[in-house]
């Protein structure tokens, strides 16, 4: 089974290693100043009114902190964060028994929120606007609604892209963070601490090569970090030297620009097939057997940051960038495809 290494999704192995680098303070944080920031005011601010902060989405592509940052309010409130996701949440009485078991100023997480059900995510409304909740009881002609008051609570959700939400979910939301992919620096950062954490020893050098190949993605960065500790033990010195991370970056066939062999077939396709497009996102999934989800969860955002993949009103183009990195040639001027980059 070949694994995605540079998957920006997590795997269980993931999830152990997640929780083990995951910061536990907006300090220790790394990056997304301006968030991070703001996040330290609200906090501060509803802890002195002993109030819940703000219902808080935080979005943007998987692997940049999302759940993490989560935890970390909680845990600066000084309170409990109950864990759940959209599809895990099946009716309106599951909901019910959730949000009922919070005590006040408890964080909610409700991770991938896109996709709860229209029923329950209606049952959600009146809870995160008046903290109160309606319940049936009884069956039949006997059914009533009986009204519950909750504990003022904290909704924190999680999603890939805002545009997945509905408006009147999206509106009910404080405070929305859209994280962007961290600079290298950043993510030299992130190696380094990662590395202290589970003491292996790692040159600087080392750790910038690791992070230039990282695709702008903490979960990526600590990945690679893993990988290249098994290089580091069983063909060097037990040390990660730049020569180390290359080999490692090489082995696992992600090139300089940080694509690997998905994003380097998702432009090939665009190129070669569609004559560097204007393609649409169904049959770019069509074509490397993806689904159209996973493509612009995952793949695309970075390949779009980066200026490799253009977007236009008729789908998808290769960008010049993406030519001269493949090294593949540009279109001939005259073309439509040509005329897309004069
Ligand atoms: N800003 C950051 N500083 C340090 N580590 C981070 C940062 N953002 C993410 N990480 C680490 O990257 C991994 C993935 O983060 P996570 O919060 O699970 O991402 P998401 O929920 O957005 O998919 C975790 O190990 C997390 O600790
Ligand atoms: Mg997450």
């Amino acid at each position: 089974m070949s694994e995605r290494v540079i998957s920006p999704a997590s795997t269980a192995d993931d999830d152990r290693f997640d929780r083990l680098f995951r910061p536990d303070s907006l300090d220790e944080y790394v990056g997304q100043d301006k968030h991070r920031q703001n996040l330290k005011v609200f906090v501060e601010a509803a802890k002195r009114r002993r109030e819940p902060v703000d219902h808080t989405l935080f979005c943007g592509p998987p692997g940049l902190g999302k759940t993490t940052l989560a935890h970390i309010v909680a845990r600066e409130m000084g309170v409990n964060l109950h864990a759940t996701s959209g599809p895990a949440i099946e009716h309106k009485g599951a909901l019910a028994g959730l949000l009922t078991k919070l005590e006040a100023r408890d964080v909610l997480f409700i991770d991938e929120i896109h996709r709860l059900t229209p029923a329950v995510e209606e049952s959600l409304y009146p809870a995160i606007e008046a903290f109160k909740i309606d319940i049936m009881t009884g069956d039949g002609p006997y059914a009533t609604t009986i009204q519950l008051a909750l504990k003022p609570f904290t909704l924190i959700g999680a999603t890939t892209r805002t545009g997945l939400l509905t408006a009147p979910l999206l509106s009910r939301f404080g405070y929305v963070v859209r994280l962007d992919f961290y600079p290298v620096e950043d993510l030299q950062r992130i190696i380094t601490r990662s590395a202290r954490l589970i003491e292996v020893p790692i040159d600087d050098a080392g750790a910038r090569e690791l992070a230039a190949r990282a695709r702008g993605t903490p979960r990526v960065a600590n990945r690679l970090l893993r990988r290249a500790r098994d290089f580091a033990e069983v063909l060097g010195t037990g040390r990660i030297t730049v020569k180390i991370a290359s080999m490692t970056a090489e082995r696992l066939e992600i090139d300089a620009a940080g694509l690997d062999e998905m994003d380097r077939r998702l432009l090939m396709v665009i190129i070669d097939h569609y004559d560097g497009g204007p393609v649409g996102i169904d049959t770019i999934a069509a074509a490397l057997s993806e689904p159209r989800d996973t493509i612009e969860d995952v793949y695309e955002p970075y390949l779009l940051q980066q200026g490799f993949l253009g977007r236009t009103p008729r789908g998808r183009i290769a960008t010049r960038k993406a030519y001269e990195h493949l090294g593949k040639p540009m279109p001939v001027k005259g073309t439509p495809q040509g005329d897309l980059f004069s």
